[in-house]
């Protein structure tokens, strides 16, 4: 495949944009006044990447659906991670002041009100993937519905099922807690062991690390894949195969936030750099160096475009947005 006239930056530009708009309808629909909804739309609608969302559409697409299909999946997806990204930012997690641009969500409220807006966030995005109708009943105009198919029965409880799964104990929490062990002096359950990352071997704490990385990130990005093969009814060949290259850019993904953790401008980021350092965080900078973690990043990426290799040839130029996707991971500066 060859991703150089393809357009990546309108692809994402196109896409943001319909999340925006949906993510905004799903705000306006609480009562503004209200301290726990201002201080969720402030985090929500702070402008992130909606890189879960749009992986949701771009997959639902090289299945050979419309996107559309995906959108309430892809919202759920992303009021998910805005919620781990205000736990996240807590002075007892990594105890950031700046997220998205602007201030943490504990900053410009209260600590309570942050876990809060959290909490509210992750529960509402399983009201929306109970009720998907609504959302893909809104009209732009206000006459006709935007998309008329709803997913089915099972593929809804499918749909929750993945999400859920990637979320929840064995996923993105479980990382956030490896990822804490990782920095505290006490015993890791995981390695039955000192958890400190000095006085582990490096190999096991490599192992660790990717498990980590797997979880806390990765799994809410092999989630958006696959949400999008399973709302677009993809069988179990594609799904396989889409689940193989959302592995790899999941793990990249976490590589290159590493990275950037050492040299990003936080201008560009929106969030603060250096403090992975500050904080004794077990990161891949960190145990293999920059240059080492780069070259594993763009290993990771070059193994995700060979996986999306394998679709059947019909399907490849509808690929070619997940494949910029992959690319764009690696260049990224925020
Ligand atoms: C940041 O995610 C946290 C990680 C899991 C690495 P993003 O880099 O996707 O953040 P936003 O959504 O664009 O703000
Ligand atoms: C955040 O990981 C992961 C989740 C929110 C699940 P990091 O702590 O490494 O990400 P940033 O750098 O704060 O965005
Ligand atoms: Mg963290
Ligand atoms: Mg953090």
């Amino acid at each position: 495949m060859n991703t150089k006239n393809f357009n990546l930056s309108e692809y994402l530009h196109e896409k943001q944009g319909i999340l925006e708009e949906y993510l905004h309808r799903i705000i306006l629909q609480f009562d503004q006044e209200k301290e726990l909804v201002q201080a969720m739309k402030h985090s929500l609608m702070a402008g992130g990447k909606r890189l879960r969302p749009v992986l949701a559409m771009a997959t639902a697409e090289a299945a050979g659906e419309d996107f559309r299909i995906v959108l309430p999946a892809a919202c759920a997806i992303e009021m998910i991670h805005t919620y781990s990204l205000i736990h996240d930012d807590l002075p007892a997690m990594d105890n950031d002041d700046l997220r998205r641009g602007v201030p943490t969500c504990h900053k410009a409220f209260s600590e309570a009100t942050a876990i809060l807006a959290g909490d509210a966030l992750l529960t509402h995005a399983f009201t929306i993937l109970s009720k998907p109708e609504q959302i893909l009943s809104w009209s732009k105009s206000g006459s006709q519905p935007v998309f008329k198919i709803i997913p089915d029965q099972s593929t809804l409880l499918e749909l929750i099922s993945i999400i859920s799964g990637a979320a929840g104990v064995n996923g993105m929490v479980e990382g956030q807690m490896m990822d804490i062990l990782a920095v505290k002096d006490a015993i890791c359950p995981a390695l039955q062991m000192p958890a400190k990352a000095s006085i582990r071997p490096p190999a096991l704490q490599l192992d660790y690390l990717e498990r980590l990385h797997h979880l806390k990130t990765g799994r809410m990005i092999i989630a958006s894949v696959q949400s999008g093969a399973v709302s677009a009814g993809a069988d179990p060949g594609f799904f396989k195969i889409f689940t193989r290259y959302a592995e790899k850019i999941g793990l990249a993904f976490q590589v290159t936030d590493d990275i950037l953790n050492v040299e990003g401008d936080p201008a560009i980021m929106g969030k603060s750099a250096g403090s992975d350092k500050l904080n004794d965080k077990l990161t891949f900078p960190a145990l293999l160096g920059l240059e080492e973690s780069k070259q594993f990043a763009s290993r990771l990426v070059g193994e995700a475009i060979d996986a999306l290799s394998l679709l059947p040839f019909d399907f490849q130029e509808r690929a070619l947005p997940l494949e910029a996707i992959a690319e764009y991971i690696l260049k990224r500066k925020k």
